[in-house]
């Protein structure tokens, strides 16, 4: 078999380490090997809280395909967990993970314990997410977007380049779709505070039948697996409207829920993609124009599910 001197390495295993100190080292080491071609290098950075499925590995595998250094963190961040059960039955299977991340080619694995990130307890200064985090999640999960933004803000400065780092260096970050609300708030973080990496956005990946990947999905009976997919035909519906130009008419779906007794509807908003602002004008019976995004969240038993679609776009 020929393999091209330039096609990355699968199934080597990657690097796991723990400390800042480390990334840091194994990270230069790497971007001075990729650059010696005489260019500069470029670096991906996939943040997640491990217990991997097919919809990390698609981030992964974007970011490995852009980048001469793929870094992945794994890290269960307890400060944007508003709910001391969730966190703890949060599941951690870093071995599993670790055969995943080799598999899909990555070269360096964050795996921190809590004092590397959080040395000495919480942070006493603090990031707010404002306006734009407390409504539609932040308004279910209160506190959970300001502690998402502490973590990423950590991991982008953790896994930039060191300053030490002799070659120029094409910094990427990379999240996935299913976030929206994550997504937006990541891009002001950057705008915000000059963070000199590239957000990259990657599309949801879903069940064959349409139910958005989670690492929380394991929670769920088949039954109500099952019911869950309300959400998808949902927007689905909503989606096929739009195409048609047609008024999306949004309070139909509440009906829809109601036939399902295992899920409780949350929101079910149409909003600019950009801002999340609601867009009322859309929703009701004039016909529908421009872009916008559906957001939802539902509860299935214990477990909050959220999932979104674009609309004329
Ligand atoms: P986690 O839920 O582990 O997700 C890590 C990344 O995978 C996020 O960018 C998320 O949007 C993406 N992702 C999850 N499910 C996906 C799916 N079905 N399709 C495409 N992408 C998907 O999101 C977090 O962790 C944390 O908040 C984090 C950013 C790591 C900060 O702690």
């Amino acid at each position: 078999m020929l393999v091209s001197k330039d096609a990355p390495e699968r199934n080597r295993q990657p690097l796991v380490v723990g400390t800042a100190a480390e990334l840091a080292a194994a990270i230069e080491e790497r971007l001075v090997a990729a650059a010696s071609s005489g260019s500069g290098a470029t670096l991906g950075l996939v943040p997640t809280m491990g217990a991997l499925h097919s919809g990390h590995e698609s981030l992964v595998a974007t970011a490995r395909e852009h980048n001469d250094v793929l870094v992945v963190s794994i890290f269960v961040n307890e400060l944007q967990f508003n709910d001391t059960a969730d966190f703890e039955r949060y599941p951690r299977t870093l071995d599993a993970d670790v055969e995943i991340l080799a598999r899909a080619g990555a070269d360096i694995v964050f795996a921190p314990p809590v004092h590397e990130i959080y040395p000495g307890g919480r942070p006493l200064v603090k990031l707010d997410s404002g306006e734009l985090g407390s409504k539609f999640e932040g308004a279910s999960r209160p506190g959970h977007f300001d502690g998402m933004l502490a973590v990423v803000a950590k991991l982008l400065h953790l896994a930039m380049a060191p300053a030490s780092c002799p070659v120029p260096v094409k910094y990427r970050a990379y999240f996935g779709q299913k976030d929206a609300q994550q997504l937006v708030l990541i891009n002001r973080l950057v705008k915000d505070l000059n963070y000199p990496v590239d957000v990259c956005s990657v599309p949801i990946v879903r069940t064959a039948d349409g139910l958005a990947l989670s690492s929380r999905n394991q929670f769920l009976t088949p039954e109500q697996a099952e019911a869950a997919l309300v959400i998808y035909r949902t927007m689905d519906m909503i989606k096929g409207r739009a195409e048609n130009h047609e008024p999306l008419f949004l309070d139909d779906v509440v009906e829809l829920f109601d036939r399902e007794p295992l899920v409780e509807l949350d929101y079910f908003e149409l909003v600019d993609p950009d801002t999340l602002v609601e867009l009322a004008f859309n929703c009701r019976d004039t016909p529908f124009t421009g872009e916008g995004l559906l957001l939802v969240a539902a509860q299935v038993g214990n477990v909050r599910l959220i999932d979104n679609m674009p609309l004329g776009y």
